[in-house]
């Protein structure tokens, strides 16, 4: 009997542990082969070493540091295909919050690495830095401006040369709780003096600018321009000294003043708004060619800083965020080298970010700080409003499409209508007969015009159009 039951025992165990044993086998064979597919991939091409360890912002705060991943969940080799895409991965990992907390536990870059300077603290000189030829395949064979651009990106410390640092008021009047409201900033070059008198004289007039039908604001105005090439040099500066004295509204820079270097003035009328204007409200940036309803603006602001001023309550600073214009979303680098866009293969890869048309866009002074802070940290890209798009994703912030901003002027044969333009905030190209022939039709609307309103989108998708 208990000879028996031991051998029945015996088989039950055999019958159990045979599974066992297999299933820990499989697993040790699993195991093993994970761990030898794992094996760590040297440093990255073009990037600074990564530090041993990365923490995860906020985990503990016992301050050890996580283990460095056995693989990276970024991408590890850094093609050299495109040029911008590649220096720019660098800068973008440097800054990176996961692998850099600035407010982490620790909050001590020193003991990570010392590699997070920004751009503007890389100061190689503004020459010409002919090194970078060698990182782009078809160098030669591009466009010269796109040449010019890439030799000189580095560098973007221009001096001033004609200065508005009163426009927005003395430093007394600076530090008053409520700034202007608008400041219009507007791209102009030094030929353009036709344009910049027909703004003058309609809607970028300066001082208390009444709204359509709201109470209006303080508004002031501002020309940016850069040098021009040809060999007038001193004589359009002199002529643009006595512009500016008459106007005071011309702010002109070192650079020559080149399609290719818009992004310069964007970054350092940044720069100069945050040491003269920083308390105004908000900024109209745009071409000296577009037509733009400055009373009908204000209004819309008025309603957005009423919107902002509930929602304050709720959320964080208002209107931090704040960007609106023609948004255009999922547009591509043009490849055909004809056209004054063309981005070629070896400099950018990949789609756009989403960015509002450079013709004209509305953004808070607010956000301006924080532009200016963020472009510290992305090299600049050729197209202005594009580079604008880069520096609003790093910061997080989604541009507001208003249907009523054309930059792409009229669909179709609309804008014949005989009342278009009391639809609208603002449309590109209008010469400066246009400009005045326009803002009188529309500052006194015909008794059938008054009526209308601002244009909306119908609930379509936002089309897809390239730069
Ligand atoms: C950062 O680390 C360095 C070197 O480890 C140390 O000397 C310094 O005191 C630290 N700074 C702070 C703010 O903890
Ligand atoms: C930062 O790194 C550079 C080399 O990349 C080194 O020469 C320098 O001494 C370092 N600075 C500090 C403060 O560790
Ligand atoms: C600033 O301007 C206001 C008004 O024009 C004037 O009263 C004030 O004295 C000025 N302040 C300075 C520091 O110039
Ligand atoms: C430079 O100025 C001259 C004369 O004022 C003008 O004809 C020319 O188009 C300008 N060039 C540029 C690039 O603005
Ligand atoms: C931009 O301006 C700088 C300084 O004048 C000049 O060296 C560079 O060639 C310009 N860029 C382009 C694309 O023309
Ligand atoms: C205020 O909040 C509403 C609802 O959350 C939102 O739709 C609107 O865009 C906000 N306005 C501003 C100016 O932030």
């Amino acid at each position: 009997m208990a000879s028996c039951l031991c051998r029945y025992r015996r088989r039950i165990l055999l019958c159990l542990c045979t599974p066992c044993i297999l299933l820990a086998c499989l697993f040790i064979y699993v195991a093993l082969a994970v761990c030898l597919s794992m094996t760590p991939s040297n440093t990255p091409v073009g990037a600074p070493p990564l530090p041993p360890y990365f923490i995860a912002s906020g985990a503990t705060n016992s301050g050890l540091l996580a283990p460095y991943p056995i693989n990276s969940f970024w991408k590890y080799e850094l093609s050299n295909e495109a040029h911008w895409n590649m220096i720019q991965h660098v800068i973008d990992r440097q800054h990176n919050p996961i692998l850099r907390p600035r407010n982490g536990i620790l909050g001590n870059y020193s003991r990570v690495d010392n590699s997070s300077a920004d751009l503007t603290q890389q100061k190689p000189g503004c020459f010409p830095n002919y090194d970078v030829i060698w990182s782009l395949s078809d160098y030669f064979s591009l466009p010269s401006q796109i040449q010019r651009f890439v030799i000189s990106m580095h560098c973007r410390d221009y001096p001033v040369i004609i200065d508005q640092p009163r426009v927005c008021g003395n430093a007394s009047q600076q530090h008053q709780a409520e700034g202007l409201m608008l400041l219009l900033a507007i791209k102009s070059q030094a030929p353009n003096f036709e344009n910049r008198q027909a703004i003058r004289k309609t809607w970028g007039r300066s001082g208390l600018v009444k709204g359509q039908v709201g109470k209006g604001g303080q508004v002031r105005r501002v020309f940016l321009l850069a040098k021009n090439q040809s060999g007038h040099d001193l004589d359009t500066v002199k002529k643009l000294k006595e512009e500016s004295k008459k106007f005071g509204d011309i702010i002109m820079w070192d650079f020559l003043d080149a399609f290719f270097n818009l992004t310069l003035k964007d970054i350092l009328f940044w720069d100069w708004f945050s040491k003269n204007c920083h308390n105004t409200r908000f900024v109209f940036k745009g071409d000296d060619d577009v037509f733009l309803r400055t009373p009908v603006l204000l209004d819309y602001l008025q309603k957005v800083e009423a919107e902002a001023r509930l929602n304050g309550s709720r959320r964080g600073k208002p209107l931090e965020e704040f960007y609106v214009g023609e948004v255009i979303t999922s547009a591509a680098p043009l490849r055909s080298k004809t056209t004054k866009y063309y981005i070629p293969d070896s400099f950018y890869k990949g789609m756009y970010p989403s960015y509002a048309g450079g013709g004209g866009v509305v953004y808070s002074g607010a956000l301006v700080l924080r532009l200016l802070e963020v472009s510290k940290r992305v090299h600049l890209f050729p197209i202005d409003d594009v580079y604008l798009g880069m520096c609003l994703q790093r910061l997080g912030v989604i541009p507001t499409h208003h249907p009523a901003f054309l930059t792409f002027d009229f669909p179709n044969d609309e804008g014949k209508k005989p009342c278009a333009h009391h639809t609208i905030v603002l449309v590109h190209k209008r010469s400066p007969k246009e400009m005045r022939k326009l803002w009188v039709k529309t500052q006194n609307p015909s008794y059938k015009c008054r009526k209308v309103t601002l244009r909306k989108d119908p609930e379509k998708e936002i089309e897809k159009k390239e730069t």
